[in-house]
């Protein structure tokens, strides 16, 4: 174990043996050589500690009924899912492919939730196929087009109805989703038209009710604030209609560390406080005690990833005053964050873990943008090309939003276990990446 190792941002497994980084009983430097970077590294153990975790706590803190669906958005793949259900957790999918990953690792349909704010008609089928648990509608259009599509089949179709709660959760304004003009949900003022058109659709039944303030918060209060509005909800809807909401859902959206100075992700505080919100909620309203849903992604898959990228080349600083480049192979294609939302991260050079961190360094991205810049100001010891830099918490929102710009090939992903490395999606090849390239 070594100082600079912050246990809350890195994998559980994570190690400096010999001054070199180990994470999964195996050595990333290593690892880099023999998969080629950039990497993806997925620590198989955090992932299974962290999702029993969540159940352990959603056990303890919300005895009646509950379910933990990860969001799939923030990375999915077949093994991935695989481990999903084995330790017996849900999933949130967000499009007709990620469906289908579902259904090739083997996930119960009935443990699906199908959401999006614009799905089309024929991912709207495939889940009416398919048979998902409930698919979480989002717009008078999608349920007038549900309506239509279910009206003829045998077993009526869950739905939960997504709502904008009016909630301005305090996290970045592009991952803030529960304002009343969001992009996302019903607005509170077309929840009884949904309810009164659901009632006139044989092919439909409403399971419940979803709300999903945004990503990334640290703000529990705020989670507690959106079960406040979906249980008045629910109440008004069984006031006016008769109807019992059995299923309440508020969303994802618990906070991680990336950095060594942000608190830890506190898994138990945000399970005992939700429970209580919505047991104190119900036996306020004299409400019965319905399935509590939550759909974390990022508080998941977050620590367990790490990225590893090899130095290309380094650049003195321009003034004194300013930190030197290191250059790396890869950046804003495999990790948009930065980017897109300032999102800060730290780094080890993993061929040297121990080395004092004597230079300040700006870790910049190979794409052609100047704002593809990974890391600004982060203390790390002298590098040169050629050394591996190895960031944590990169587990979500990483690949899943990874793209081909610059004409890059997306990197490998690689699960660790006891010393064991195995590679659960593979580099993109160049043929690939030009394999809907046409001639004129
Ligand atoms: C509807 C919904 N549920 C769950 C999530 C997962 O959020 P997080 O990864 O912050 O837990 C998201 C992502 O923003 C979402 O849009």
């Amino acid at each position: 174990m070594n100082s600079y190792l912050a246990r809350h941002i890195w994998p559980d497994t994570a190690h400096i043996i010999h001054n070199r980084l180990a994470i999964g009983g195996c050595d990333v430097s290593a690892l880099a050589d023999r998969y080629a970077t950039p990497l993806y590294l997925l620590d198989e153990a955090t992932l299974r500690t962290t999702m029993r975790s969540y159940q352990d706590a959603f056990s303890a803190a919300y005895y009646v009924n509950h379910g933990i669906h990860y969001a799939s958005k923030a990375l999915l793949n077949t093994a991935l899912t695989q481990i999903i259900v084995e330790e017996g957790l849900g999933l949130d999918v967000v499009s007709g492919t990620e469906l289908l990953v579902a259904r090739r690792a083997g996930m119960p349909m009935d443990r699906i939730h199908f959401h999006g704010n614009a799905k089309t008609r024929a991912e709207l089928e495939r889940a009416l196929d398919w048979g998902v648990g409930a698919i979480v509608v989002d717009s008078l259009d999608e349920l007038a087009q549900l309506a239509q599509l279910s009206a003829e089949r045998a077993k009526p179709q869950n739905i939960l109805l997504r709502i904008a709660p009016d909630i301005a959760a305090r996290t970045h304004a592009h991952i803030a989703t529960g304002s009343a003009d969001s992009k996302f949900g019903l607005p509170l003022t077309a929840l009884e038209h949904a309810v009164a058109r659901i009632q006139d659709a044989p092919g439909l039944r409403l399971q419940g009710l979803h709300a999903h303030i945004g990503s990334q918060i640290f703000a529990l209060d705020q989670f507690c604030a959106t079960i406040d509005v979906l249980l008045d909800q629910a109440v008004h809807l069984r006031n006016c209609f008769g109807v019992i909401i059995d299923e309440i859902s508020p969303g994802g959206g618990l906070g991680v560390p990336y950095v060594a100075d942000m608190p830890p992700a506190d898994i138990s505080a945000y399970a005992a406080i939700l429970g209580q919100a919505l047991r104190d909620g119900c036996a306020a309203r004299n409400f019965p005690p319905p399935r509590l849903t939550v759909e974390p992604g990022r508080s998941i898959i977050a620590r367990a990833g790490v990225a590893l990228y090899r130095i290309v080349a380094t650049r003195s600083p321009a003034k004194p005053s300013l930190p030197g480049h290191l250059h790396i192979d890869g950046g804003m294609a495999d990790n948009i964050r930065p980017a897109l939302y300032g999102a800060r991260y730290t780094a080890l050079i993993a061929n040297r873990a121990n080395a004092p961190a004597d230079a300040v360094w700006i870790i910049a991205g190979r794409y052609c943008e100047t704002g593809d810049i990974l890391i600004r100001d982060v203390a790390l010891p002298q590098a040169a090309p050629g050394d591996i830099v190895a960031i944590p918490v990169v587990g979500a929102y990483t690949l899943s939003m990874s793209s081909n710009y610059n004409l890059t090939p997306r990197p490998a992903l690689i699960l660790v276990r006891d010393g064991n490395a195995q590679i659960i999606q593979r580099r993109e090849s160049e043929d690939e990446v030009l394999a809907r390239d046409q001639q004129l």
